[in-house]
Formats: C-alpha cells, structure tokens, sequence
C-alpha cells in the first residue's frame, strides 16, 4: 500500500517537472507541493526570491485580512502567493503573458487561485482606474519602466497604508542633505555623491535591454518622498518600506497638475 502511495507521488511529482518545462523559462522559484521548484539554481544565486522575502516578511502584518494588495510585476506569482496566505486579497498584474501564464498555473497548485486577481496589465495602465490598495508591492520594476516616476507617482496615488518598494540602485548610501535650493552657477553639488541621481541605460546593463535607470540610495529615498510617501523602514538592502506622508503630498501640487495632463493625454491616446 505505502509502495503505491510512493507511486503515485513520484508519478505526481514527474507530471509537475514536466508542466514547469513546458512553462519555462522561469525567473522566480517555486516550492511546489511534493518537493519541485521551478528553478532551483537561480543565476541570482540562492532561492530567489523566497531569500528577499525572509528579509522584509517581518514589515508586513502577519494578518492581511481585509487587505487589498497589489502586486506590480508579479512574474510568476511569488509574493502574491505570501500576501495571499496572509490573507489578503491580491490584484497581481504583469505585462508579461509568459509570467502569467506561470503565476495562473502555480496559484491552481497552491489552491489559490480565489485569493489572487492576475491580470495582463502595464503599470501606467492603472492610471486609467481609480481602484486604491492597502498594499502596493512594488519590488523589481521601477528600474525597468522608461518612465519610472510617472508610475511612481501613479502607484503614491493608490496607496492607501503600505508601498514595499524595491529597484536597482548605485553603490553608495550616502545622503548629500544640502539639496533645498543652490544658485544656478553653483553647479558642484550635483555632482556630490551624495546628491540624489539615476544613471539612465541608453543599451543594456547586466545584458538586458530593459534596464532604464538605475538611481542612487539618496535618490530613492528623494523620490519617494517627492511622490508623497514617508520611508518607515530599510528591511533591506535595495527595499525600503514607506508610508502615504500627507503633509508630502499637500506640498507638490505642481506635479499633481502634470500628472493630471500627462494622464489626460495618455487617457486620449
Ligand atoms: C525583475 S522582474 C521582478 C518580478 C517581481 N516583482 C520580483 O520582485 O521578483 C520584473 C517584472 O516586471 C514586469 N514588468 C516590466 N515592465 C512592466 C510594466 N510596465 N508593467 C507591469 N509589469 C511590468 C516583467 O514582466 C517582470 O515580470
């Protein structure tokens, strides 16, 4: 008896290698159910991205009932999986039908499929909905959007308690704090290390063509708050966690207005 059961979870297991083939290529690994992962030796190195989520998992309420989440970029469903065992109800968008394609498979395995909402869609495109989230999960794009606070400032907007937002950085974490104003012909500060920044990749970098910006750390935290959010945390490197900062966003009514014309066009096109 106990030798058939072994049968069949090894005829089980043998099926789901097969499926996560046919899926591949994969960038997140998976635990599936009877021990398969869907790519165990991750070029990043270790298990990516389950070793992230052990580093912010703490910064996030154990219980997310009630939650609303977004995932932007979901891939093939990682965090969506955790939020969701959490208890949150997730909304996890790609403009990637391969990874979605993968998120929609796994959720089927993990018997979450009710909890997650996967949708083909691009960030910007959530300009055109005025749906607000108690969770924006914001890990691994920002860097690969040509325009990435346009979607910054979009995603600000829907962010009701919590943004985890993560990209690409310089090295460095120093913070040049003099940046309140300087004379035109004081040109040298902006060239400080310190001094908010983003390299912009006209080709590639780390051979991928869709890697726009890379900002330094002062950088980060600067426009973050520039799009109306406090830094609560640095669970680690590269993430920081933040919060709506409404006495930020009273402030920057120029860019509410342009980024009311540029959605209005964008809505048009
Ligand atoms: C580096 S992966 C990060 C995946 C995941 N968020 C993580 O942190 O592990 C970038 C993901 O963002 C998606 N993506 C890139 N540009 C996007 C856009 N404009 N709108 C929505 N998703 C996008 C890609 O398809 C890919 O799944």
């Amino acid at each position: 008896m106990q030798a058939i059961e072994t049968g069949r979870e090894q005829q089980r297991a043998e099926e789901l290698r097969r499926q996560v083939e046919e899926l591949g290529p994969w960038f997140h690994n998976l635990h599936l159910p009877g021990g398969v992962q869907t790519v165990p030796d991750h070029f990043i190195g270790g298990d990516f991205p389950r070793f992230k989520w052990l580093e912010v998992q703490a910064c996030v309420p154990a219980d997310l009932a009630g939650w609303r989440v977004l995932d932007v970029g979901c891939n093939a469903g990682f965090y969506s999986f955790e939020l969701a065992r959490r208890g949150a109800s997730v909304v996890a968008i790609d403009s990637d039908q391969r990874y979605l394609r993968q998120a929609r498979w796994a959720a089927r395995q993990f018997g979450l499929q009710d909890r997650i909402e996967l949708r083909e869609q691009g960030v910007y495109e959530l300009a055109r909905s005025p749906e607000q989230f108690d969770l924006v999960w914001f890990m691994g794009v920002f860097y690969h959007l040509r325009y990435p606070l346009l979607a910054l400032d979009l995603l600000a907007r829907r962010t009701r308690r919590l943004m985890m937002f993560q990209t690409l950085t310089m090295p460095g974490d120093t913070v040049y704090e003099d940046t309140q104003d300087h004379p035109i012909e004081d040109r040298q500060p902006l060239l400080d290390p310190g001094w908010p920044k983003m390299a912009f990749i006209e080709h590639r970098f780390s051979h991928d063509p869709t890697n726009w910006w890379v900002p330094n750390h002062a950088g980060v935290e600067a426009m973050l708050r520039s799009a109306g959010l406090r830094v609560t945390a640095r669970p680690a490197d590269e993430i920081w966690l933040c919060e709506p900062d409404p006495t930020i966003a009273a402030e920057r009514w120029h860019t509410d207005a342009q980024l009311e014309s540029l959605l209005g066009a964008i809505g048009e096109a």
